[in-house]
Parts: structure tokens; C-alpha cells; sequence
């Protein structure tokens, strides 16, 4: 009998990213020099910035433009095939590239397009949402919704490019609070100055006007984008600190029939499992009070966690994807900026969590 072993590292890719203000410039110059076949633009986008988005256009006569309706109904197998078809029709090569304009909907449905089309062509996102800017748009992750599943088809897969023009966050205000919760998150699992700078802007609008918050999503993105490089593709537990807030998050809108929206239910999230774990590990929350004073500042609503839901909570976890042999990962924040993995038995952290929502 004969038996070969051999270990092989992939290549990493290589992403760059820009986060700027007044940048379109750059834009307009990494389009041209990338052979963007196709620009998938979205409608909400596209009503605050016609103009721009013309003067953009404009400069970039070869490039087929295709402007579709964004939103989470976007994220379908009938849009995606309706995408592939266009990518075919523009006639795109492997030598090809794609760019979107767009927040996570769009960003999440034109990265499983570039990723599958063709076996992966190039793809530009310029993110336009405060979400799409210090989240979706950065780690490669990318899917569609099926009927009875949130991204339940997907891939891994980097863009080449990430150009942030935050200038693009001044309209469409009641959309960009949703970003929110993902910038807390960075600043409790990373860097507390975050959470310093975000109480510091007055309200929403201050803060998308203010010359800070290009520095303050370059710092998200680095966080984002380190703890990624340590574990592309979700294997060795380093992308787990991501999770914090997100397991009882997906589950609050899971439990809600998706009528809570990602950030409001995040916001929650890291407040329920901080106090959960909190009761577990007999440690103070450090957390709740905090994510209660950013709620308030950019109005984002506290979630009431009614009777009715506390079973369909527990079952969205108990079936959550990331469960692994009986256990569940949870993040544990000693202090903001300070956080561990910790691994524990799945019955054991719902018995508090259950004890827990009957009491409050
Ligand atoms: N891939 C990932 O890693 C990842 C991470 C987090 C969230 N997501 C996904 O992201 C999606 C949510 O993204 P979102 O919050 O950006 O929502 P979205 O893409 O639905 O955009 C929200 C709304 O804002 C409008 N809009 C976009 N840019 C605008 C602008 N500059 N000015 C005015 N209006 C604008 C859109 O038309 C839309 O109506 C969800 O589907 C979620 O699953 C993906």
C-alpha cells in the first residue's frame, strides 16, 4: 500500500480598503483600472445620489450599469439568477470585475454573484450604509435567504477592493442607526476609545457629519479585518469574538418573524448575553449600562422581550448554526476592550437564559 500526505496553505487574498470622505476620485479611478464589466447600483442609493452617481457614470462610458430595488427582499434565488444573467449578458471573463453600490443586502447578494459566477470574478463593493461600511462590506462573508433560512446559501469570498466614501451616510439617516451596534461591539471586544468617541457625537446626524467618523470606521474595519485574517473562514474560533450580542440578536429576530431589524436586535443582544453570562460566571456586567446609554443617544429603540416570545427565543438558539457538540460560544466582556471565548454546555446557558427572562 502506498499513501501521499501533504499539507498545502492557500494563498491569502488580498483585500484594500479605503475609508475617506470626497473620495469619488478613487472610485472612479479603481473602476477603470480594475475591468468592471458591470455596476450593480442600489435604488435607495441611487434616489439620495442620483447626481454624484451620474457624475460617476459619466466618467466611466464603457461600464454597463444595473440598478436594482435593495432592501432584505433582494436577497433571493430569483434575484440572484436575474443578476448571473445580466453578468452573462455583459459578456464578463474571468479577467472581469464587478462593483456595487449598495449596503449589506446588495453587498451580500452581488459577493455570492461575483463568487459563483464563473468560479469568482473580481468584485469592488463601495459600500453606502453605516452597516455595509464597518461590517458587511469587510470579512468575505456573503448569501442569499432561503424561504426557511437568513443566508442559509452562501460563500467566502473577498472583494478586491473597498472603497468607503463616508460622505454617502449624510442622507438616508433613518437607515445608518442599524451600523450602530456592530461599532459598540468593536469597542467592547476591542477598543474602548470607540465607545468614548461614539458618545461624544450629539445624535445620529452629528455624527455623520462630523470629519471624525472616517477615523472612527477605519478603526472598525482594522479590528474587523484583523480578527478575520486570523480565521477567514470561521474554523480555529478567533472570528467567534465577532459573535457577541449576535447569538441572542439573530435569535430576538428570528423570534420577531424578521420585523426587528439586525442592529436593534444586536443592541439587545450584547445586553441580554452580558447579563447571562454575568449570572454564570458570578462577574459584574459591564456591559448592559453602556450599550443602554449608546441606545439612547441615537435613539435606537429598547426591545420589550414579551411572554410569547421567550420559547421561540430559546428554540432559535438551541438550533442556531454555530452550535458545535452541545455547546454554545459565548463572548465574555471583563471590562470594554477586554473579551474571551468562553465554551459552555447548550442546556446549561438556556436554563439561566430562560430563569433569566422570566424575572425580567
Ligand atoms: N456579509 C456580512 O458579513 C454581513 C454582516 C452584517 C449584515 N449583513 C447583511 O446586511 C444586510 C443589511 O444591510 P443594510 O443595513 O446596509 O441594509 P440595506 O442594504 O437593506 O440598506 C438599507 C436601506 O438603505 C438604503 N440605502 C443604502 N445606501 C444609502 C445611502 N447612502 N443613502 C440613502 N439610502 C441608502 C437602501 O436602499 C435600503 O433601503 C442584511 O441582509 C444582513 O444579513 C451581512
Amino acid at each position: 500500500m502506498l499513501e501521499h500526505t501533504f499539507f498545502w496553505s492557500m494563498p491569502a487574498s488580498e483585500c484594500r480598503i479605503v475609508v475617506g470622505s470626497g473620495i469619488t476620485d478613487t472610485i472612479v479611478s479603481s473602476i477603470s483600472e480594475s475591468k468592471t464589466g458591470l455596476i450593480v447600483v442600489g435604488s435607495g442609493f441611487l434616489e439620495s445620489w442620483k447626481t454624484t452617481f451620474d457624475k460617476i457614470e459619466g466618467r466611466l462610458p464603457a461600464v454597463r450599469i444595473a440598478e436594482v430595488e435593495d432592501g432584505e427582499g433582494l436577497k433571493t434565488i430569483d434575484s440572484y439568477s436575474d443578476l448571473i444573467r445580466v453578468m452573462r449578458s455583459c459578456r464578463l471573463d474571468r479577467d472581469s470585475a464587478i462593483a456595487y453600490f449598495g449596503g449589506g443586502t446588495l453587498g451580500d447578494l452581488s459577493g455570492f454573484c461575483a463568487s459563483t459566477y464563473l468560479r469568482g470574478v473580481r468584485l469592488l463593493a463601495f459600500p453606502t450604509t453605516l452597516l455595509a461600511m464597518v461590517d458587511s462590506s469587510l470579512g468575505g462573508k456573503n448569501g442569499i435567504d432561503l424561504p426557511d433560512g437568513k443566508n442559509a446559501l452562501g460563500t467566502f469570498y473577498n472583494p478586491s477592493t473597498v472603497i468607503m466614501d463616508v460622505d454617502f451616510l449624510k442622507k438616508g439617516i433613518e437607515h445608518q442607526s442599524q451600523g450602530i451596534a456592530e461599532i459598540v461591539k468593536y469597542g467592547l471586544i476591542s477598543d474602548p476609545t470607540i465607545l468614548d468617541v461614539l458618545l461624544s457625537f450629539k445624535d445620529m446626524q452629528s455624527m455623520v457629519e462630523s470629519q471624525e467618523t472616517a477615523d472612527l470606521i477605519y478603526k472598525c474595519a482594522m479590528i474587523k479585518m484583523d480578527i478575520v485574517s486570523k480565521d477567514p473562514y470561521e474554523i480555529s474560533g478567533e472570528r467567534e469574538f465577532l459573535n457577541f450580542g449576535h447569538t441572542v440578536g439573530h435569535a430576538i429576530e428570528k423570534a420577531s418573524g424578521y420585523r426587528l431589524p439586525h442592529g436593534t436586535a444586536v443592541m439587545r443582544g450584547m445586553q441580554i448575553e452580558s447579563k447571562v453570562l454575568s449570572k454564570i460566571l458570578g462577574k459584574k456586567d459591564t456591559v448592559s449600562g453602556l450599550v443602554a446609554d449608546v441606545s439612547r443617544r441615537y435613539k435606537i429603540p429598547d426591545i420589550e422581550i414579551g411572554k410569547e416570545m421567550h420559547q421561540s427565543l430559546i428554540d432559535a438558539i438551541r438550533f442556531d448554526k454555530k452550535i458545535r457538540s452541545g455547546r454554545i460560544s459565548v463572548q465574555a466582556v471583563d471590562k470594554p476592550g477586554s473579551c474571551k471565548n468562553v465554551s459552555l454546555p447548550l442546556e446549561k446557558y438556556l436554563e439561566v437564559l430562560e430563569t433569566w427572562l422570566k424575572e425580567n
